[in-house]
């Protein structure tokens, strides 16, 4: 980082010198901050940074930024269900259980391939479980996917949050099963498009590049335009899920 040397604390440039090139930036400048920004997550990536937070006791494997973002979400849109794909120790479900129980209303149905023993003790003996119904099995197992959707029938507003398997091809079944029951005006929230930032970080992968949610949601959005990236909830710009707040547009706005 360099002081450009002409007038005012404000004149300074960052350059990003490695892998075979450089890039100078006016640090005070979009381009400064998203520069900024996705060094911030390869690096809070590299270090595991998301491993860190906890809510209400429970560990929630997000970047705190997200974890505000979803607050705001779940306060907006007061959703009577929320469904979360990937539930890992369940912070993140006692997160928006927290919020639900805060607004007087709703119910968080977390799905995991595997609910370890004691993650579900902790779920289940926590002052929010009475808001959290939990399913053991894969996300798209069609069996699973049917349960839900008995399980939020009728209800006025559902909010789905994927989290679950990272890999392309799942995130993308996983936006096409859960689509449908987003109601009009809620969002599915596809996290950890990051992943395509960070492939190239020390514990980054390869495959990555191409094998993450981002491309996935991107896929989505092309045969579905009832759903629309909302920007508005990755205004922090330091985000897991960039492009991931996908709002369902209404019938009006679709005439
Ligand atoms: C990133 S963690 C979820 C983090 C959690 N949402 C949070 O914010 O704390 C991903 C979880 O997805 C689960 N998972 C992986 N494949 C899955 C699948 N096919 N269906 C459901 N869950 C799956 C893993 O077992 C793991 O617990």
């Amino acid at each position: 980082m360099t002081d450009k040397g002409t007038s005012g604390p404000g004149n300074v440039s960052i350059t990003l010198a490695g892998n075979g090139g450089s890039k100078t930036v006016d640090l005070y400048s979009d381009e400064g901050r998203d520069l900024v920004a996705s060094l911030w997550v390869k690096l809070s990536s590299h270090y595991r940074v998301m491993y860190e937070p906890t809510w209400l006791g429970i560990p929630i494997i997000q970047f705190p930024t997200d974890i505000v973002m979803m607050e705001e979400l779940i306060w907006k849109v007061r959703p009577d269900f929320i469904v979360e794909c990937g539930l890992a120790h369940g912070g993140s479900a006692v997160m928006f259980a927290s919020i639900c129980e805060l607004i007087g209303k709703g119910q968080v149905i977390g799905v995991d391939v595997e609910i370890r023993q004691y993650n579900r003790a902790a779920i289940m003996s926590h002052p929010m479980s009475k808001r959290i119904e939990l399913i053991e099995g894969s996300s798209i197992d069609h069996s699973v996917v049917a349960e839900i959707k008995r399980r939020v029938a009728g209800a006025e507003t559902v909010l789905v949050v994927l989290d679950s398997n990272h890999s392309r091809d799942h995130v993308l079944k996983e936006l096409n099963l859960y689509g449908e029951i987003v109601t009009p005006n809620s969002y599915m929230v596809a996290m950890d498009g990051a992943q395509a930032l960070v492939w190239d970080t020390p514990n980054g992968k390869e495959e990555w590049k191409e094998d993450n949610p981002l491309v996935a949601i991107h896929e989505f959005l092309k045969k579905n335009p009832n759903f629309q990236i909302d920007p508005h909830y990755t205004r922090m710009h330091i985000t897991s899920s960039p492009d991931g707040f996908l709002r369902r547009l209404t019938a009006e706005e679709l005439k």
